[in-house]
C-alpha cells in the first residue's frame, strides 16, 4: 500500500497534463482528401473568414482540371477548438460551385481531421433542368 501511493500520484499527474494539452484543431495548411484533392488554406483572419486554392482529383466536366480558388468561413465562437466552417470553391475551369460545410475534429490518436459535406452546383441550360443540376457528397480531408 504505501509503495503504490508514489506511482498513482505520478499516474495522476500524467493524465492530469495530458487533459490540460487539448489539441486544437486549426484549418491553415495543407490538406488531402478520400479522392486525392487537396486544399491549401493559406489563414485564418481574426473574425474566422480564410481563403485558399483547391486542387481537385475529380471533375463533372471533360474540361482539363485547374487549381481552383476558394474563400470560407470558421465559426469563431467555437471555443472547444474543434470549430465548424464553410467554404466555397470558384471552379476556374468550368461554370459550376462548390460549397462545402464541416467540421475540424481531433481525433483519438490526437490528428486533425476534417468531415465534410458539399453541394455541386452544375450549370445548365434553362430551367427544365434544374432538377438535376446538383450534386451531393461527403469528403474527409486530413494533413497532406
Ligand atoms: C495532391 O498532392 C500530392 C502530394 O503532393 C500529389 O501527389 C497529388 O498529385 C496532388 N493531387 C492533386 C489533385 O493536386
Ligand atoms: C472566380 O473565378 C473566376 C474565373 O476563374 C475569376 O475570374 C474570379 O476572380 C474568381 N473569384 C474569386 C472570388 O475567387
Amino acid at each position: 500500500m504505501v509503495r503504490a501511493t508514489p506511482f498513482l500520484l505520478v499516474l495522476f499527474l500524467a493524465l492530469g497534463a495530458h487533459s490540460a494539452t487539448v489539441k486544437k484543431c486549426n484549418l491553415v495548411g495543407r490538406w488531402v482528401n478520400d479522392l486525392g484533392s487537396n486544399m491549401t488554406i493559406t489563414t485564418v483572419n481574426a473574425n474566422g473568414n480564410f481563403v485558399g486554392s483547391y486542387h481537385t482529383a475529380v471533375s463533372a466536366t471533360t474540361n482539363e482540371i485547374q487549381e481552383s480558388p476558394m474563400q470560407g468561413s470558421q465559426q469563431r465562437t467555437n471555443h472547444k477548438g474543434q470549430p465548424t466552417f464553410g467554404f466555397t470553391v470558384n471552379w476556374s475551369f468550368s461554370d459550376s460551385i462548390t460549397v462545402f460545410t464541416g467540421q475540424c475534429f481531433v481525433d483519438e490518436d490526437g490528428k486533425e481531421i476534417l468531415k465534410t459535406m458539399w453541394l455541386l452546383r452544375s450549370r445548365v441550360e434553362n430551367i427544365k433542368n434544374d432538377w438535376k443540376a446538383t450534386r451531393v457528397g461527403i469528403n474527409v480531408f486530413t494533413r497532406l
